[in-house]
């Protein structure tokens, strides 16, 4: 059985072919960072006609670096949400086209899911039931993942999200977009105790809030170039309050996972979503599943941020589930992972 996965829910064109019997056959990631770098954020117009210009021919290439064609593949796969909406509706189409062309079904994909499935890609692979900590560009979620396709959020972000409140920092700090990765090779140099920012609602369930750590660190940001610049010293200053910056959030995140862990009883902790790709926040992660008896799993970094191979993945783990018939497109720019469950 060979599925396609075909993830543009966002500003990545991700194609990648799962085999159940072989694993990942092929696949090939386009990020579209440069064209929104310079507007600071995805333009989601600009993501849409991007995703139109790649998705065609980068699934050809991926076909023919599996060394197949179009005939030989089972089933598509598709991000149907949340994302852009636009964006969704690009990949959705080429997805219901081509199956229907083909004859083979078309699996619409909840790409949080997908996240959440993406650590079964690797050897050493999480049994349900588990946590998810699932921390990306869009998502901050505790989710309780009872088995597939059901699943209870217990935490969530009452603003911005983790990975949206590294991306604001490093432009604050004026590294280039997406600033996740940039703040945390930047964070490497400098000090996390040089300044002691705020851990967000650390004592209030397991909710989140990263938007009133922003404002201080903006406003940290502010005094200290301006004194810096009095004495003629900044020096320092910028991975200092990188290094600080992700303590907090990791911190934070840390402490809310062992609670929840705590609180649900399980074992397991999955960790997943671009912010996952953290090396502090893996480094602590484990620490902390040594000192309270649970492990933690995590997809490789390129499987944390988005791509087609865990679109392919979730697409096999739900082969099956979709009635025959024309399909359809479905593109939902907010889902709830919770939802899923009543699909069932
Ligand atoms: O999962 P993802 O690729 O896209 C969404 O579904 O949103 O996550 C992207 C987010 C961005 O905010 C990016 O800055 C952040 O993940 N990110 C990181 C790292 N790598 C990516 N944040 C912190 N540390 C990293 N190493
Ligand atoms: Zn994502």
């Amino acid at each position: 059985m060979k599925i396609l996965g075909i993830e543009t829910s966002c500003d990545e064109t991700g194609i990648a072919i799962y085999d159940p019997a072989a694993g990942l056959v092929a696949e090939a990631l386009f990020s579209q960072s440069d064209t929104h770098a310079r507007y600071g954020g995805v333009v989601p117009e600009l993501a849409c006609r991007d995703h139109i210009a790649r998705s065609a021919p980068l699934l050809c290439q991926v076909v023919a670096d599996a060394g197949l064609t179009l005939e030989d593949l089972d089933a598509i796969a598709y991000t149907a949400g949340p994302g852009l909406v636009g964006a969704l509706m690009v990949g959705g189409s080429l997805a219901a086209s081509l199956a229907f062309g083909l004859g083979i079904p078309a699996l619409p994909v909840h790409h949080m899911e997908a996240h959440l499935l993406a650590a079964m890609l690797e050897e050493d692979a999480p049994d349900f039931p588990f946590l998810a900590l699932l921390v990306s560009g869009g998502h901050t979620l505790l989710v309780r993942a009872q088995r597939l396709g059901t699943y209870v959020t217990v935490g969530n972000t009452l603003d911005d999200a983790a990975g949206e409140a590294f991306d604001k920092v490093a432009r604050m700090l004026a590294l280039p977009y997406p600033g996740g990765a940039a703040l945390a090779e930047l964070a490497a140099a400098g000090d996390p105790e040089s300044f002691d920012f705020p851990r967000p609602m650390k004592n209030r369930g397991l909710d989140f809030s990263f938007s009133g750590l922003k404002t201080a660190v903006r406003l940290k940001l502010e005094s200290e170039t301006a004194r810096g610049a009095a004495s003629g010293m900044n020096g320092s200053l910028h991975a200092n309050i990188a290094a600080s910056f992700q303590a907090a959030v990791v911190d934070t995140l840390v402490h809310k996972s062992m609670q929840a862990m705590a609180m649900t009883g399980l074992d397991r902790l999955v960790v997943a979503g671009g912010v996952g790709a953290n090396k502090e926040l893996r480094h602590r992660l484990t620490a902390a599943g040594k000192q309270q008896g649970f492990r933690v799993y995590y997809p490789r970094p390129a499987y944390c941020t988005d791509n087609g191979a865990m679109i392919a993945y979730a697409g096999w783990c739900h082969h099956g589930t979709v009635t025959p018939g024309v399909p359809s497109i479905l593109a939902r720019p907010r889902w709830s992972l919770d939802e899923l469950a009543l699909r069932r």
